[in-house]
């Protein structure tokens, strides 16, 4: 059995390339379409209510695109909306902390930490699906201000004055004495070379890699998998194609200005 239809990636941005990235890797002849919702970016202070309106928006995108799944590379919609949106589509629905959060919960740690969005942090998504695999975990959760994912999306993150922002907040894990911290916010991966600087790169896990490669096992095991490869990825922004373009390199090289969307037309 084979499965031409697209699979779905989105994002309030730039960060979901960090999972679509590695998902290419895997499955590369599958056809993608990715959008990021540059015109609502930073989802992480948004209500739930907010996010709830957002996300039907976009699934009702995918859905007139007749994907075959959507992968939602954003921990916040995750958190705050899967549980809702998973009953009202019938393409397949993967959600990163839900999906990650197992294999997280066989690392060899006692105690871990989390740096997510405030919408995530104040959800307990991470603590609560971690305890579901492992009840003996110790997880502390830290809700970055939003100024993280405008560093990143703005393509700030060299600006010195930005560093003190990223150092202050992880010290508030590194303090708590975790043994790893959770990138719990794709965008944070692009800050990656200031997070070893300030702590080593060996303390941080990045749920990208377990979410992709969980994504691809069950495209496979499920039999959905496409053999004809139609189209490259195609990108769509709802806002200011340039600065998504400029901004998104460090993780995948986009080689055409991303297709600017009305997001009203999505509704219905
Ligand atoms: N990158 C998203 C996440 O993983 C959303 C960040 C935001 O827009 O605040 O949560």
């Amino acid at each position: 059995m084979t499965d031409n239809r697209p699979i779905g990636v989105y994002d309030s941005g730039i960060g979901g390339l960090t999972v679509f990235s590695k998902l290419y890797k895997l499955l590369p002849n599958e056809n993608y379409l990715y959008f990021g919702d540059t015109a609502n970016v930073p989802y992480g202070t948004k209500s739930r209510e907010e996010l709830l309106v957002i996300t039907h928006k976009i699934m009702n995108f995918f859905q007139k695109k007749n994907v075959k799944a959507v992968v939602m590379a954003c921990n916040t919609t995750s958190a705050i909306a899967y549980d809702t949106l998973k009953n009202y589509y019938d393409f397949k629905l993967y959600p990163l902390i839900q999906t990650a959060c197992k294999s997280i919960a066989e690392l060899n740690v006692s105690k871990i930490g989390s740096l997510s969005t405030e919408a995530t942090a104040n959800s307990h998504a991470y603590k609560n699906n971690i305890l579901i695999h492992n009840n003996k975990m110790q997880i502390i959760e830290h809700g970055c201000p939003k100024k993280w994912v405008e560093i990143v999306e703005n393509h700030t993150q060299n600006n010195p004055e930005n560093f003190d922002v990223i150092k202050d907040n992880l010290s508030v894990l590194l303090e708590q004495n975790v043994e790893r911290v959770i990138l719990g916010c794709t965008h944070y991966p692009y800050l990656r070379d200031i997070l070893i600087k300030i702590a080593g790169k060996d303390i941080f896990i990045d749920p990208s890699e377990t979410f992709a490669k969980a994504i691809s096992e069950d495209i496979v095991s499920s039999g959905i998998q496409a053999d004809k490869l139609l189209h490259k990825p195609e990108f769509h922004v709802s806002s200011d194609p340039d600065k998504f373009y400029n901004s998104s390199s460090l993780f995948y090289k986009i080689d055409e200005l991303p297709v600017l969307i009305d997001t009203d037309s999505f509704s219905g």
